[in-house]
């Protein structure tokens, strides 16, 4: 796939990333450490899934917070601690960039993340916006996200400093992340469909040409979300756009690993890794056997 190039989404305050922090290299990394994918739970397999297939020689470490999902529907400081540990998790790890395939602490904890990382951090909100500047063609940009990533306004702010012609509608869905978390995504989905009608029908009425998926669970509802809108409707996935600026960043930087194949993906999550295993499997279509589960309080001990 052709990468875009653009400006890094999350360069320092200098437009420079800072010194990364010493990197741990497994044994079968072929040498080069992994990228550390972070979410709340099952959503940040959107941006997993397109690094997987973009850059198939490098590994991914993915942790997702399933035990203490969902974040969108809680207060700026609990998801600003949850973020910070969630991130000091990979970086313990020995990642060499962090990508929070996360809308709501993109939206809610991103430039503290980004500050105090201490390697390249991508965050979603950016590339997603920068997405859907190029897709409108009406200038009607429907956007859908949690409510903590609503009510942070993060998207309309960077729609309108890209275009300050475009016009945003934006609401919460907070009956989605549920829902994918259930597995409740097939098309034909007797809750979910319903769900997509409820929330999705304004966006419809209004004439959105183009909808961010600001919420990183979403595309797995994608096929439902599609349908219903219909084909003219461009939908933009801030998972898939995240992985683009991964690959573009790292590329700038020269951060990849160099190899064309081979890489492997590795899971952490914080409750149960059979049912992470089972939803994660339908959705990246190849099994997902590779899941070590981490102790929220453990997590709880971390600190950036
Ligand atoms: N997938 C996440 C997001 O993009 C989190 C959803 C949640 O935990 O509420 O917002």
């Amino acid at each position: 796939m052709a990468l875009r190039l653009q400006a890094p989404a999350n360069a320092g305050p200098e437009g420079k990333d800072r010194t990364c922090r010493p990197v741990r290299v497994g044994p079968d990394s072929g040498g080069t450490p992994p990228i550390g994918v972070f979410d709340s739970g099952l959503g940040g397999l959107t941006a997993a899934r397109e690094l997987a297939a973009m850059l198939p020689g490098e590994d991914i470490l993915y942790f997702g917070d399933t035990g203490r999902v969902p974040y969108g529907s809680r207060g700026p400081e609990v998801i600003r601690r949850y973020a910070r540990q969630d991130a000091a998790f990979l970086l313990g790890q020995g990642v060499k960039a962090l990508v929070c395939a996360c809308g709501t602490v993109s939206s809610v904890a991103g430039e503290e993340l980004a500050r105090r990382a201490g390697c390249p951090f991508i965050e979603v909100v950016g590339p997603a916006a920068l997405a859907a500047q190029k897709a409108t063609r009406t200038g009607r940009v429907g956007v859908i996200a949690t409510a903590a990533t609503i009510h942070s306004g993060k998207f309309p702010a960077a729609l309108r400093a890209l275009d300050p012609g475009i016009r945003v509608l934006d609401r919460a869905c907070p009956l989605f992340v549920p829902l994918v978390e259930g597995g409740h995504i097939a098309a034909d989905d007797p809750i979910a469909v319903p769900a997509v009608e409820y929330y999705l029908r304004e966006f419809r009425e209004w004439g959105a040409d183009t909808l961010i998926l600001g919420c990183t669970h979403y595309p797995l509802l994608a096929p439902l979300i599609q349908r219903y809108l219909g084909e003219g409707v461009t939908l933009v996935s801030s998972g898939r756009e995240a992985a683009r600026a991964t690959g573009e960043r790292l590329g700038q930087l020269g951060l990849l690993s160099g190899r064309e194949a081979g890489g492997r993906s590795r899971y952490f999550v914080t409750d149960d890794a059979g049912s992470f295993s089972a939803v994660a499997e339908v959705f990246l279509e190849t099994p997902v056997t590779d899941v070590t589960p981490v102790e929220i309080a453990r997590l709880e001990q971390l600190e950036l």
